[in-house]
C-alpha cells in the first residue's frame, strides 16, 4: 500500500475511535496513541525523510490533512463528552429537598435549675439580691460561726464529708479534717455578715452534700437556698410574712402555712415550716401521711451568738435566717414522691414539667 494510503487508513480508523470513545478519559487514550509522542500518525510526520522522494509531496499532505481532522474530531467529541460528564456529576450530588427532616432533640434546663431561679426570683422582687458561697467550705463557717461548736450534738444531724489531702493525711486540731463539702448553704451567712453591714437582705443558693445513701428522700448531693435579713427592729413577725408570701407566690394563693417550734443551731427561737399539703388540700392522705400538712423549710430569728461571730451589734440590730431544699420545693409543687426520679435524667419523666 501506498504511505498516503496507509495514512488515510490511520485517519478513518481514527476518526471511527474517537466516534467510538465513551468518556473524555479513553478519547484522550486515542489522542495520545495516535497524536503523542509515540503516536501513530506522529511516527508518520517524523519519518517524513524515510518517504521515497516522488511519494513526500503527497504524504506531506496526507498527514497534515488526516491530522486536522483528527484534531477537529478529538475538540468536537470532547465537549460533547465533558458536558455529559458534568451533566452526570450534577444529577449525582442532588438534593432531594422534598425528604421530611429528621427532628433535633431539644434541651431544656433542668426542673431543679428553674425552681432554684423561681426562689430566688421572689426573694429578689421584694427587695433580696442573691450570694454566692462556696461548696468546698471550712469547718468554721460550716459549722462554728453558726453557734455549733465541736461536739455539739446538731452536728450528727448532718453527716458530713471531710476533705483529706493525697497522703490521707487531716490536719486538724480535732483529728478530723477543717476542710469540708458544705452540708448547708447557712455558712453564705456567716461569710455575708463578716463582708457587708447591715442592712442585709440576701438569698443565697447552692449544692450541698451530705453522707446519705440515696433514697426517696435523702440525696448525698442537693440544692438549698438560704435566707438571711439583717436590720434594725426585724421582728418574728416580718420572718412569717416573708415566709407566707413566698409560699402563696411558690405554691398558690390557696396554700396555708403553719410554723412549728423546731431547733436549730444559728437561730432562737427557730421553726420548722409547714404548707397545707397540695393533693388533698388539708384533709389528709398519703403524701402527707395523713396529717394534712407537708414540711416546707426551716427558719428563725438569727441568734445573738452568730452576731458575735460576725461583730455585729446584737443591741442594735436583729435578722430572720431561713433555709430550703429546693429538690423539695420541686416535689410538693409536683407532687413527686420520689426525689431520685429529678437526677435520673429520664427524659420522659423530665418532659413533664
Ligand atoms: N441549714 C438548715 C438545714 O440544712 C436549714 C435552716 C434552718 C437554715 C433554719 C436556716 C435556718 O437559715 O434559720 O437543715
Amino acid at each position: 500500500m501506498a504511505i498516503a494510503d496507509e495514512v488515510k487508513d490511520l485517519g478513518a480508523k481514527t476518526l471511527a475511535a474517537i466516534d467510538a470513545a465513551s468518556d473524555t478519559d479513553a478519547l484522550e487514550k486515542v489522542r495520545v496513541d495516535v497524536l503523542g509522542k509515540q503516536g501513530s500518525l506522529t511516527a508518520y510526520l517524523r519519518g517524513m525523510g524515510k518517504v521515497p522522494k516522488e511519494e513526500r509531496a503527497e504524504v506531506g499532505k496526507t498527514v497534515n490533512t488526516v491530522r486536522n481532522q483528527v484534531q477537529d474530531a478529538l475538540s468536537a467529541r470532547h465537549e460533547v463528552l465533558a458536558n455529559a460528564e458534568l451533566d452526570a456529576r450534577i444529577a449525582a450530588d442532588a438534593v432531594d429537598i422534598t425528604l421530611p427532616g429528621r427532628a433535633q432533640q431539644v434541651g431544656t434546663r433542668h426542673l431543679i435549675s428553674r425552681i432554684t431561679d423561681e426562689i430566688t426570683d421572689i426573694f429578689m422582687g421584694i427587695g433580696f439580691s442573691v450570694a454566692s458561697g462556696r461548696e468546698v467550705e471550712t469547718d468554721y463557717y460550716n459549722f462554728e460561726a453558726l453557734n455549733t461548736p465541736p461536739d455539739h450534738p446538731a452536728r450528727s444531724m448532718q453527716d458530713t464529708f471531710y476533705v483529706v489531702d493525697r497522703t490521707g493525711h487531716q490536719s486538724s486540731v480535732r483529728g478530723e479534717s477543717d476542710v469540708l463539702l458544705r452540708t448547708q448553704t447557712s455558712g453564705v451567712q456567716a461569710h455575708v455578715m463578716e463582708e457587708q453591714k447591715p442592712p442585709i437582705y440576701i438569698v443565697a443558693p447552692g449544692k450541698v452534700y451530705r453522707r446519705d445513701v440515696a433514697d426517696p428522700s435523702h440525696l448525698p448531693q442537693f440544692n438549698q437556698v438560704e435566707g438571711l435579713a439583717v436590720d434594725e427592729g426585724i421582728t418574728f413577725g416580718d420572718l412569717k410574712g416573708t415566709l407566707d408570701f413566698f409560699i402563696k407566690q411558690m405554691f398558690g394563693p390557696e396554700r396555708k402555712t403553719r410554723f412549728r417550734p423546731h431547733y436549730f443551731p444559728f437561730t432562737e427561737p427557730s421553726a420548722e415550716v409547714d404548707v397545707s399539703c397540695g393533693i388533698c388540700g388539708g384533709k389528709g392522705c398519703r403524701f402527707c401521711k395523713g396529717t394534712g400538712w407537708v414540711e416546707v423549710l426551716g427558719c428563725g430569728m438569727v441568734d445573738p451568738n452568730v452576731f458575735g461571730y460576725a461583730d455585729i451589734d446584737p443591741e442594735k440590730y436583729s435578722g430572720f435566717a431561713f433555709g430550703m431544699g429546693v429538690e423539695r420545693i420541686a416535689c410538693l409543687k409536683y407532687n413527686v414522691s420520689d426525689l431520685r426520679d429529678l437526677l435520673a435524667g429520664d427524659m420522659r419523666f423530665l418532659r413533664q414539667f
